[in-house]
């Protein structure tokens, strides 16, 4: 079953990462391309160059914004910055760190009000289990996704952010309700670059993700439109949403 927000035509499903160098290719792409996806994601690279306006840019063009922020810091200076960052509107989602533990996360949903949903970032996926014992976790990193996924849900996060892989335990875990959000998406046929636990949007979908991350596969694309059309159809092939 699908989160009530997601009951909708498969356009809602689909984020576009807005991975370019600065405001005016971004916008670009959103003109390009908001007929087939409803959410751009600006990540830290975009925010750090552009700010807030351009947020407010991509709302004005139609697009729903997902801010890749990944706050992680005391609760107080987390929530602060989540009321600013949605002070302006357009943020439909906004992630955080599921590591900086119940009381950031309880104030970053309750700062976030009501049309902005955080979205918890289990554990890197960067991160192999050599590195996470370096880095002074416990593994196995699978354990500790679906833990933290669990405590984002109990803090009333939207839903979280992890890897297509992990999308089938989380949802065992979390049940239908909490967004399960996947980068490393994969069509058949495209390059997987950098990313190493990739899928295709079918696996992903059929794994339980409720909304897909795509960067590069529709950016580099001959045609970005169709590229986007078609990662639609198989999400509406395989969830049976328009
Ligand atoms: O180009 P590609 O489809 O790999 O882009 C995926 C997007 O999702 C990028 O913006 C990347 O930074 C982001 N992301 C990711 N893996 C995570 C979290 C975010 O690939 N665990």
């Amino acid at each position: 079953m699908l989160p009530a927000e997601l009951e909708m035509e498969s356009r809602e499903r689909l984020v576009f990462a807005l991975d370019v160098p600065d405001g005016r290719e971004a916008l670009r792409f959103v003109r390009l391309l908001r007929d087939e996806v409803a959410t751009f994601k600006v990540g830290l690279e975009l925010f750090c160059a552009e700010g807030p306006p351009l947020v407010r840019e991509v709302a004005r063009w139609g697009g729903a914004v997902f801010l890749d922020l990944k706050l992680h810091d005391i609760p107080a200076t987390v929530s602060r910055a989540v009321s600013r960052a949605v002070a302006h509107g357009g943020v439909r989602w906004l992630t955080v760190h599921t590591g900086g533990g119940r009381e950031m996360l309880q104030q970053a949903v309750a700062a976030a009000g009501p049309k902005t949903g955080i979205l918890g970032v289990t554990v890197l996926t960067s991160l192999n289990d050599a590195a996470a014992v370096e880095a002074g976790l416990n593994p196995p990193i699978a354990r500790l996704v679906v833990r933290r996924a669990a405590l984002a849900v109990e803090c009333e996060c939207a839903g979280v952010v992890c890897s297509p892989n992990e999308a089938g335990a989380i949802r065992r875990v979390v049940g239908p309700g909490p967004l399960i959000v996947t980068p490393g998406i994969r069509p058949p046929g495209s390059a997987a670059s950098d990313q190493v636990r990739v899928a295709d949007p079918a696996a992903a979908i059929e794994a339980g993700a409720d909304v897909l991350v795509v960067g590069r596969p529709i950016r580099d694309a001959a045609d970005p439109v169709a590229a986007a059309r078609a990662i639609r159809a198989a999400i509406e092939t395989t969830s049976g949403v328009r």
